[in-house]
C-alpha cells in the first residue's frame, strides 16, 4: 500500500520538477521519502537554492512560508495547513511593534519560528543553531529585543552576555518536558549523555551535557566516542540518529517530547499535495520583500563548530 503511494510521490515528484524537505521531528516514514531532511537552517538554506519549481514541506507553517519568502519564485507546498507552531503564535506584529515602541534603540532578533509578518519588522532571523553567532555579530552595547522564545533567548543571553529583552513565549513540546522525566532516564542509564534543545526550560539545559539544534546532534552523535544518548528534543530526530549510528543507543528524555503539529503530515497528504497542488503558502509580496532582509542575514551567517 505505502510502496504504492511511494512510487505515485516519485512519478508526480519527477512530472513537475518537484523536492520534498523535511524536517528532522517528522515521522521516520516522512524523512524517508524526503529529498533532504535538516534543522530549520538546513532546510532554509536549502529552500533558497535548489532548482525544482516545487518544494514540498514537511514541516509547519512558519517553515513554508521562510521557504516561500526565500524562493519567491517557486510554489511552496504545506502538505497539511493546519499544522502550525503554537510558539510562533505566541506574539503578533503588533505586539512585537510595541515592545520596539518601548525600546526605540534595539536591534530586533526574531526566532524563525515566527510569522512573516513579525520577521517583516525584525532586523535579524535566527535559528537554534545560529542565534548566538547572530547576535554575537551585531555591534556591541546595542540593546537587543528577542522574540519569540524566552528560553532560546535565555540560553543566548547567557553564552553571549548581552543585553537581551525577552519575551515570554515558548515551545509546548519542550518547555513542558520535566526535569524529573530526564534525571530518571539518567538515573536508569548513568553512562548516557545528554543531549538537549536550547528550547528546553532552564532545569533541563542546566542538566544537560550539551545544548544543540536538531542539525547539530546528528553531527555531535557521529563524531561522538560515546555509545549512549538520553535526547531531550522532538523524538522524530531518534529515527535518524538510529539509522545514522547503527551501532548506538538512544533514549527520549520524556515521552512527552512529540510535537503535534509536526505528526499532521503523513505520506497520504504529501500525495495528495503533489497531485492537486495544495496546500499552496505564498507570502504576500510586500511582507516577504520586508522579511527576507532579516531571513537573508540569517542564512547568511554560519554557526560556529
Ligand atoms: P531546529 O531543527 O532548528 O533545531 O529547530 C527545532 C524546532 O523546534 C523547529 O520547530
Ligand atoms: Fe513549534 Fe515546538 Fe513544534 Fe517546533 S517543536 S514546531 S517549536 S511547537
Amino acid at each position: 500500500m505505502n510502496e504504492s503511494i511511494i512510487e505515485k510521490i516519485n512519478t508526480i515528484k519527477k512530472k513537475k520538477n518537484a523536492i520534498i524537505l523535511a524536517h528532522n521531528y517528522q515521522t521516520g516514514e516522512i524523512q524517508d521519502i524526503a529529498d533532504f531532511t535538516g534543522d530549520s537552517l538546513e532546510l532554509s538554506r536549502k529552500a533558497a537554492d535548489n532548482s525544482a519549481d516545487v518544494i514540498v514541506f514537511c514541516g509547519v507553517l512558519f517553515m513554508a512560508e521562510t521557504a516561500s519568502i526565500l524562493s519567491p519564485n517557486k510554489t511552496v507546498l504545506l502538505p497539511d495547513k493546519t499544522a502550525g507552531c503554537p510558539m510562533a503564535d505566541m506574539i503578533t506584529a503588533p505586539q512585537l511593534a510595541e515592545l520596539k515602541q518601548k525600546y526605540p534603540d534595539a536591534v530586533v532578533v526574531c526566532y524563525v519560528n515566527s510569522s512573516a509578518q513579525v520577521k517583516a519588522i525584525s532586523d535579524y532571523c535566527c535559528t537554534s543553531s545560529n542565534a548566538v553567532d547572530v547576535v554575537n555579530s551585531i555591534e556591541a552595547g546595542r540593546k537587543i529585543i528577542f522574540v519569540p522564545d524566552k528560553n532560546l533567548g535565555q540560553y543566548v543571553k547567557d553564552r553571549t552576555g548581552r543585553d537581551l529583552v525577552l519575551w515570554p513565549g515558548y515551545c509546548p513540546t519542550h518547555h513542558f518536558a520535566t526535569i524529573d522525566a530526564v534525571k530518571e532516564i539518567k538515573n536508569q542509564h548513568p553512562d548516557a549523555m545528554i543531549l538537549a534543545h536550547p528550547e528546553c526550560p532552564k532545569e533541563i539545559r542546566d542538566f544537560a551535557d550539551v545544548l544543540l539544534s536538531t542539525g547539530q546532534m546528528l553531527k555531535y552523535v557521529k563524531n561522538s566516542a560515546s555509545q549512549e544518548f538520553i535526547i531531550a528534543t522532538e523524538i522524530g530526530i531518534i529515527h535518524t540518529l538510529k539509522k545514522q549510528n547503527p551501532g548506538k543507543i538512544f533514549y527520549p528524555a520524556s515521552e512527552k517530547f512529540i510535537c503535534p503539529n509536526m505528526k499532521k503530515i503523513t505520506i497520504e497528504k504529501v500525495l495528495f499535495a503533489l497531485e492537486d497542488n495544495k496546500f499552496v503558502i505564498k507570502v504576500p509580496d510586500e511582507i516577504a520583500e520586508k522579511a527576507r532582509k532579516a531571513l537573508e542575514r540569517m542564512v547568511g551567517i554560519l554557526p560556529k563548530g
